[in-house]
């Protein structure tokens, strides 16, 4: 009963944030009970092997390992598996999601975008001035594939030619709407036709306005690239494929 309650709040909550129908649509289908359990128990072998990688290298923060069935399925149904293939990564923090990026896909070269030093709702995290440090550690055993670029997104954005483009971006750095905004459409811009993004924290409440709290971004970036897009995957994370460029009279 709490648990319907809970997805009934987390839907209307979406759907005041204006997301587009078909979305809370998949958001609900999502949180059902037998759809969750199977996603579990196909993907659960990779789940636990990251539980023990996350223990034996003692990373201090786990944001991340509840997304793995869900990932796992996102990587075999867009075919993103045992090829090369680009990935950028928006916010790495100590590097748990580039080091799973890095272990299951591995001929992927991935791209590492962080300030590293930490967001919004991290300034009372004691160890913040070691996530950098932390994080070059962790990405040792596969630093040949890992590019990492230091600032904030829209600095290390600027950096990028227009003719760099990846398969698969992951947006999880600042949950600021303003940051996520920025973030997704310059993502956009750089993700391949066919390429696949996952942004984080989708139903996140953490602001005292609605309109700075990721979804509302991540709705209005959905309006923005209207047409542009196909959605695979809602639950806590939004998943879509780009299926289009913009219109060629852009300019
Ligand atoms: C939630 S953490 C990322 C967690 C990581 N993906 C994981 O799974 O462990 C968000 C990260 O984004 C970084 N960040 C926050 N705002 C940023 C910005 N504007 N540009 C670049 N990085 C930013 C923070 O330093 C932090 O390391």
């Amino acid at each position: 009963m709490k648990s319907l309650f809970r997805k009934l709040s987390e839907a209307y909550y979406l759907w005041r944030a204006d997301a587009p129908l078909r979305g809370v649509w998949m958001y609900l289908s999502s949180r059902r009970r037998r759809n969750v359990n199977a996603l579990h128990w196909k993907h659960g072998a990779a789940l636990t092997e990251m539980k023990a990688f996350v223990r034996d290298n003692a990373f201090r923060q786990d944001w991340f390992t509840h997304n793995i069935p869900n990932w796992m399925e996102v990587f075999e149904l867009c075919g993103l598996r045992d090829r090369p293939i680009d990935v950028l990564e928006i916010g790495s923090f100590e590097g748990l999601s580039a080091c799973f990026l890095l272990r299951q896909l591995p001929l992927a070269r991935v791209t590492c975008i962080d300030t590293w030093a930490g967001s919004d709702e991290h300034a009372s995290l004691k160890h913040i001035d070691t996530i950098e440090s932390a994080f070059d550690r962790n990405v040792t055993p596969w630093r040949d594939r890992v590019t990492k670029l230091k600032g904030y997104s829209f600095q290390c954005f600027a950096t990028l030619k227009e003719a760099d483009k990846y398969d698969l971006i992951y947006v999880d750095g600042s949950h600021h709407a303003d940051d996520v905004m920025v973030d997704a459409l310059q993502g956009f811009r750089h993700l391949k036709v066919g390429g696949v993004m996952i942004l984080d924290d989708y139903l996140w409440r953490y602001y005292p306005r609605m309109s700075e709290d990721p979804a509302m971004a991540i709705n209005g970036f959905l309006r923005l690239i209207e047409g542009r897009y196909r959605l695979v995957m809602v639950y806590y994370q939004l998943v879509l494929v780009k299926i289009a460029e913009p219109s060629p009279w852009r300019g």
